[in-house]
Order: C-alpha cells, then sequence, then structure tokens
C-alpha cells in the first residue's frame, strides 16, 4: 500500500468494499486513542482511514527519553487500524523532516500535519492553526515532511508515504482562496478542510458549501490533491450525501464516533452487547493507556455506549466511578432488563 489514497479509492480499493467517497476517523485528542482505534477497527466493517491523536513533532525530537517514549505511546497502532495515518503538529521544518523519517520507520501508511488547531499551547508555537497566517511556513512544512520521506524510504528501499495537511477554512475570516492554493502548490495527497475557521472554533455550523468551492479551487489549477470535508457529519449515509452534494473526494468524522465504534458497520448492537464492547474498551484503554491517562478520559465515551433509557442508571452510576475496576465490577454486576 503506497498512496493508500489512490488504492482507496480506485479499483483495488473497491476490491475491499468500496470506492469514493473515501471516509476517515479524525484525529481527536484523548479519543482517538490507541484503545478506541483498536475497538473501532474490530467492530466497524467498512474500509476507512484511521488517524492517529496529534503528536507534538518538537516533543518527539526534543524530548527526553521518558518524555518520548510516552509520546511514542500514542503512535502504537495495530495492523487491522491499516492504512493508519500518523498526525504531527510543529512549526519546525528541520524537526518535521526527522520525524516525518520516524513515522516511516514505524510503518504508518502516510503522515499528516495539523494546520487547524486552535489550542493555545499548540498556536504558540506557531504551529496548528496559527500557520493558516503563515503560509510561507506551513508551505515550507509539507516540502520539509516530504524530504524527510523521500531520504529514509531511498535509505530502506521502502515505498513513500504520502503527505496530508488538515487544516480550516481561515483564520479569522474565511480565506478558503487564498489559503487552499498555497496549500496546493506544495501537491499533498489531500488536504481535510474542517469546514469552519479558527475563529469559530467548533460553535457555528459546518459550512459544507465551502468544501464545494474547495473542489471547484482543486479543479481549476487541475490539481491532483484530494479534498476531504469535516464537520458535524453524523453517520455514513450523512458522509456520503454531503460527498455527493460537495462532489468532494470523502469524508472525515469527529464527534459522531464518540462511544460508538459501530460507527462504519451496518450492525445495531444490543444491549448486552454494548455492555459487552464497553467493558472491553475500557480494559484495553487501562492496559494500553493506563499508566499514561486519566480515567476521565473514558468517560466521554459512556454517554453514546449506554445512550437507552434503559441504561440511564447505569450510565449515571459509572459517570461516579474513579477507575476501571470499579467501572468493570458495576458493568459486570448491572442486571439487563429483560
Ligand atoms: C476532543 C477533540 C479532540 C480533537 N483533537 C484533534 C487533533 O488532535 N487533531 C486535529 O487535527 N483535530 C482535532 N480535533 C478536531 C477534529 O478532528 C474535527 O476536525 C472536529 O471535531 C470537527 O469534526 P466533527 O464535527 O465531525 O467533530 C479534535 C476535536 C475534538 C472534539
Amino acid at each position: 500500500m503506497s498512496n493508500f489514497w489512490q488504492e482507496i479509492s480506485t479499483q483495488s480499493g473497491s476490491a475491499l468494499g468500496r470506492k469514493k467517497p473515501i471516509l476517515c476517523i479524525a484525529p481527536m485528542a484523548d479519543v482517538t486513542d490507541a484503545a478506541f482505534r483498536y475497538i473501532i477497527a474490530k467492530y466497524s466493517k467498512l474500509p476507512y482511514i484511521t488517524y492517529t491523536e496529534f503528536v507534538s513533532a518538537d516533543g518527539l525530537v526534543l524530548a527526553s527519553e521518558e518524555g518520548k517514549k510516552k509520546l511514542l505511546k500514542n503512535l502504537e497502532y495495530k495492523e487491522i487500524e491499516k492504512p493508519i495515518v500518523a498526525q504531527i503538529f510543529g512549526s519546525n521544518p528541520e524537526n518535521i523532516e526527522k520525524v516525518a523519517k520516524l513515522i516511516v520507520g514505524l510503518g504508518f501508511n502516510g503522515l499528516d500535519i495539523n494546520m487547524g488547531c486552535p489550542d493555545r499551547v499548540v498556536e504558540k508555537q506557531g504551529a496548528g492553526a496559527a500557520l493558516i497566517k503563515n503560509s510561507k511556513l506551513a508551505r515550507e512544512i509539507i516540502t520539509a515532511a516530504k524530504i524527510g520521506i523521500k531520504e529514509v524510504t531511498k535509505k530502506l528501499n521502502k515505498e513513500e508515504i504520502p503527505v496530508s495537511v488538515k487544516t480550516r477554512l481561515g483564520y479569522n475570516k474565511d480565506e478558503l482562496e487564498e489559503w487552499l492554493p498555497e496549500l496546493l502548490a506544495e501537491n499533498p495527497a489531500a488536504v481535510i478542510i474542517h469546514a469552519r475557521t479558527r475563529k469559530e472554533m467548533s460553535k457555528v455550523s459546518a459550512r459544507w458549501e465551502r468544501i464545494k468551492k474547495a473542489v471547484e479551487i482543486r479543479d481549476k489549477i487541475k490539481s491532483k490533491t484530494f479534498i476531504i470535508g469535516n464537520g458535524d457529519i453524523l453517520s455514513v449515509k450523512d458522509a456520503i450525501q454531503k460527498c455527493k452534494e460537495t462532489t468532494a473526494d470523502g469524508a472525515m468524522i469527529g464527534r459522531s464516533i464518540l462511544g460508538n465504534p459501530w460507527f462504519f458497520s451496518d450492525h445495531i448492537p444490543d444491549l448486552k452487547e454494548r455492555l459487552g464492547v464497553l467493558s472491553e474498551h475500557i480494559e484495553l484503554f487501562e492496559k494500553k493507556l493506563g499508566d499514561l491517562k486519566s480515567f476521565a478520559i473514558m468517560k466521554k465515551h459512556f454517554k453514546v455506549y449506554l445512550k437507552n433509557p434503559q441504561l440511564k442508571k447505569l450510565r449515571l452510576q459509572l459517570m461516579e466511578t474513579e477507575g476501571y475496576k470499579e467501572a468493570l465490577d458495576l458493568i459486570s454486576r448491572y442486571k439487563l432488563p429483560n
């Protein structure tokens, strides 16, 4: 699998069961972690592209050995999660180049650079959404990633992996017409556009009509880059419909996957199954990330896993738990209604 964006969208992709639109799981810090990604891969059948949570490129280069080890935990994955893309953030081209090499070595299918994150800590480093205000540096960063990939793949006799960029419509205002061509000039394999500006955060509805505009801009300059829309997708059906309306190559799904590892399957789990998979998810979270992350992170998923009036009492009790043992115990003792 070299350029999986191409493969998943063409004949060889159709052998996997689906052509366009390409569906992707959004990178979400403390949501699409190694435990949840594995659970999704196990219970969702459609081919889709997985993204990791974002990881600091500077951290991967400059942190202490202990710090690096922690960051690398965010980049652990299993084969069933493939194709999988590692998302990084940073503003130092040298470090981006080094990390691109590392990502190839770790066996990822693609590398994504975050140019949309509004987090102050990220922006303070000139990374994430701050790059929308600095297109020169944004372009240098894409180039640096490609150089790193080229060099290391040549050395290892491996195939090059594609670079994508995930961004927004603009910073304070919608500046798609100016911003997108800057990115396209560097020929990334895909640009994922969260259809809101940095200023809007997630407070307004995603403007999918601007994804349509993004496709027009791409087509006008005859670029081959895939345009992937992102924002407010509720279901696979919704994603397919939005891609049809906008002619986007694909859609990326964020918050709708929380607590719903069946998102990419036709299967509707019954209550017993929901509880079983939730327990499996909690156990895996503890095993993979328990020493690194707070158990409170798991609670983000409870609401949807247990979205049923019959499970309300259990849900409320689980929200009060303080650790995985207590939560697993509560679930195992719970008597399902007949
Ligand atoms: C909890 C959370 C964490 C996120 N972390 C990241 C991240 O690490 N990298 C990134 O590019 N976007 C991140 N995002 C943004 C999402 O990838 C996505 O662009 C946004 O949620 C809009 O899509 P949605 O409406 O389908 O949720 C995050 C969003 C949420 C809610």
